[in-house]
């Protein structure tokens, strides 16, 4: 029977598609809310929004969270040219092909959280050019292209928070000029200065816990980066995962020579020399 009603629902899908553009104006609702207007799409079983329109002569908020928009292709959204932030959340989203953004120039909150999103690649955010506010938290985040940001010149926020990213690529945000950056609960072990934190001398609020620190040597440049940036810029903290001896300390409570510690700790363990020396004697 549920079979039954799923046909039932495409066929009527495809019917309001292939109707009027007056049927297919009430297949979303559009209501104002303390003067914007919001185009509320969600949760409509939408796979594709090409045989789509908005409105044309006014600005809105695009809401199409809890759709079935599992792939977006060049253009997608060509006709949705006056939205000014866009809502994909929940879409078992997991391709945005190179283009799909084209056209979108007024978008300046885009949120594609609680997807399926594996990667992001040079031009998956091509056309959105006026972008400040992008949320991407619960995704499968693994791999972020060098220029996956290169054209977000007014991008302020990045929301990246519980994805399975374990490297920044070197000056992924050379000309963007974030100021809020969530990075928790990913796989971090470091953060370079150099080509990454370097890049972001703007920022007022970061977040990076629940990551799995690797405080050695390396790691010095982020304790001293944290110790510049403005106070309360840290939110939460910054546990070390490793190394054992380090495992649960705060970055902020460790000392440069405990994290640069390894190689005297290595020296002295290979150092049975000096029992050979001694038995020698
Ligand atoms: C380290 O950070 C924690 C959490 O923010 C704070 O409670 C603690 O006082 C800091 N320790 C030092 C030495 O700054």
């Amino acid at each position: 029977r549920q079979q039954r009603k799923k046909k039932e629902r495409r066929a009527s899908e495809r019917g309001s598609e292939r109707e009027g553009s007056s049927e297919r104006r009430k297949i979303c609702a559009c209501n104002e809310i303390e003067g914007d207007l919001h185009v509320d799409c969600e949760k409509k079983g939408f796979t594709s929004l090409q045989h789509f329109t908005a409105p044309t002569s006014q600005f809105y908020h695009l809401f199409l969270h809890g759709n079935s928009l599992t792939r977006l292709f060049p253009n997608e959204f060509a006709n949705f040219y006056n939205a000014v932030s866009l809502h994909m959340e929940n879409n078992g989203l997991h391709e945005i092909v190179p283009g799909a953004f084209l056209g979108l120039q007024l978008v300046k909150r885009l949120h594609i959280n609680n997807n399926k999103i594996k990667s992001f690649r040079k031009q998956t955010f091509l056309g959105l050019d006026d972008l400040e506010y992008l949320q991407a938290d619960f995704n499968l985040l693994r791999d972020i292209d060098p220029g996956a940001f290169r054209d977000l010149n007014k991008l302020e926020v990045l929301i990246l928070n519980d994805n399975l990213i374990s490297t920044l690529p070197p000056n992924v945000f050379q000309y963007v000029p974030i100021t809020h950056l969530d990075l928790r609960g990913n796989r971090l072990k470091t953060l370079p200065y150099e080509e990454v934190l370097e890049q972001i001398p703007g920022i007022a609020e970061i977040l990076l816990e629940d990551n799995p620190w690797d405080c050695t040597c390396d790691l010095l440049s982020l304790k001293e980066w944290l110790e510049n940036i403005p106070k309360n810029a840290l939110i939460g903290r910054v546990i070390c995962e490793a190394p054992t001896r380090l495992q649960g300390k705060d970055l902020n409570e460790t000392t440069e020579q405990e994290l640069c510690k390894k190689n005297r700790v290595d020296s002295s363990l290979a150092a049975p020399p000096a029992e050979e020396e001694t038995s020698g004697i």
